[in-house]
């Protein structure tokens, strides 16, 4: 059955969401405050880096099902389901900002004409969907309208670089409600995804809330511990990636998230973690220690990569520096909270010659950092004509696939930083430089 959904926002989760439920039948109209951002979307263009997304919003356009506007009225008596998909950024008390969550609720109560029902899709603390449904209510009060709104969490999991495939096919649907007719009407919603009908878990909003939260930091974690873990490996001789191979092999562990590396960044980790915190904190609890050392850990590691470059070139301002990767990870444009940025800042500070290639990132990197100096190539080779050393920030495959036999020629101390574990220590010391990783043996 095909249904009327508004959402709101059009950034990485609202764009992918909107779009695939387009792409699902439904007739989705998506709306953003941002007037830039939306003509470009009218046009045709995706304004973030998403494999396939381009060609799921083309087919939404011509179908007719799908719509951007920032018209808050026209595209708010569109929806029977208004989807919230708006930024929840840090605050600077660690706090998630819910201020455009609450924006888009009053919104949906200031436009709404009849019954409906209010879909939560942005990570927001618990408690929140209490807020919406509150805010919406005082806004109909005032209109001295009467209209029956549910308010539904509904977490979202899908990972910036496969989003359509994880939308398209999600490990898990989870949904919080505080009636039985609600449930029926995200399943009815969700329909087209549901190969599995157990995919979908029914719960209240408070526990649904916390679910993308646990889930979050419980990821983040993995990464914290195996990053600590490659320190101690690094002292002690040993292997973390074969450790690694050791532990996720045991069915109870698994072997995701794992990867030991120059720390992780991104717009959900970094931000959910401190939001998890302050939660804690606020409801009397003083805190969670767990999740305290994840995130000091994480800080750590950001530089950590820089801590060893200085070991061996204690000048820095002598060198110019290759640095391949700037997205946060692998097939997306975004940099919020990257390693990047907390690196090349502090190389810049330290008067390094910086020549930085990124297959897709570029752009968003310069207009996140401002970062004077900094030479941007447009090829991977380009950033290794005249540099003394690489660092590698970011395992784009393209990276790995290089012959290894450039870095002897091209770069002046033979030397590379790899924060991303992406060659094997055999091929770095064939390839003849010195290849120092994250808890691995330096090689050379
Ligand atoms: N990016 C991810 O991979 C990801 C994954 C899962 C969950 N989330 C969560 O989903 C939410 C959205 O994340 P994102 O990365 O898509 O955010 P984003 O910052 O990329 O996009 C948010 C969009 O909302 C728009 N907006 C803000 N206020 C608005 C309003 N009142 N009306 C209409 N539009 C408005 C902004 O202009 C922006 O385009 C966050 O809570 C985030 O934590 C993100």
């Amino acid at each position: 059955m095909s249904h009327n959904v508004t959402v709101i926002g059009t950034g990485y989760v609202g764009l992918v969401t909107g779009a695939c439920l387009a792409d699902l039948g439904h007739h989705v109209v998506c709306l953003d405050v941002d007037a830039a951002r939306v003509a470009k979307l009218q046009a045709g263009e995706i304004p973030i880096y998403e494999p396939g997304l381009d060609d799921v919003v083309a087919r939404g356009i011509s179908s007719g099902r799908l719509a951007f506007t920032t018209d808050v009225a026209a595209a708010t008596e569109h929806g029977d389901y208004q989807m919230i998909a708006v930024g929840t950024p840090q605050s600077e008390d660690g706090a998630a900002n819910v201020s455009f969550v609450y924006t888009a609720a009053r919104n949906i109560g200031a436009h709404i004409t009849r019954p409906v029902i209010v879909i939560d899709k942005s990570t927001v603390p618990v408690g929140t969907g209490d807020q919406v449904r509150d805010l919406i209510a005082a806004e109909l009060t005032a209109r001295g309208v009467d209209y029956s709104v549910s308010v539904v969490s509904n977490p979202e999991f899908l990972k910036e670089g496969a989003a359509i495939d994880d939308l398209m096919h999600p490990d898990r649907i989870v949904v919080g409600v505080s009636d039985s007719a609600s449930a029926e009407k995200m399943a009815s919603l969700y329909a087209g995804l549901m190969d599995s009908p157990d995919r979908m878990l029914i719960t209240d909003v408070r526990s649904a809330e916390l679910i993308k939260y646990a889930a979050n930091a419980m990821l983040a974690t993995r990464i914290s511990f195996m990053n600590e873990l490659a320190r101690l490996a690094e002292l002690l001789d040993a292997n973390i990636d074969d450790v690694k191979l050791g532990m996720g092999s045991d069915v109870r562990i698994g072997p995701k998230f794992l990867n030991a590396g120059a720390g992780y960044g991104g717009s959900c980790f970094p931000k959910d973690v401190q939001a998890l915190i302050h939660t804690a904190q606020s409801n009397g609890m003083g805190g969670l220690r767990i999740l305290e050392a994840v995130e000091e850990v994480n800080t750590s590691q950001k530089t950590y990569l820089l801590e060893k470059l200085e070991r061996e070139f204690p000048d820095v301002s002598a060198l110019t520096v290759a640095v391949w990767g700037l997205a946060f990870k692998p097939h997306t444009d975004d940099v919020r909270e990257a390693t990047s940025v907390t690196l090349l800042s502090r190389l810049v500070n330290r008067a390094a010659r910086i020549q930085a290639f990124d297959p897709v990132a570029t752009e968003a990197f310069q207009n996140y950092t401002h970062l004077p100096s900094v030479i941007y190539t447009d090829t991977a080779e380009a950033a290794l004509e005249g540099a003394d050393v690489l660092l590698i920030l970011t395992e784009w495959p393209e990276f790995s696939a290089v012959d290894p036999r450039m870095f002897a020629a091209k770069l002046a101390r033979k030397t590379i930083f790899d924060g991303r574990n992406i060659f094997t220590l055999p091929a770095m010391e064939k390839a003849g430089v010195t290849y120092h990783s994250i808890g691995r043996p330096t090689v050379g």
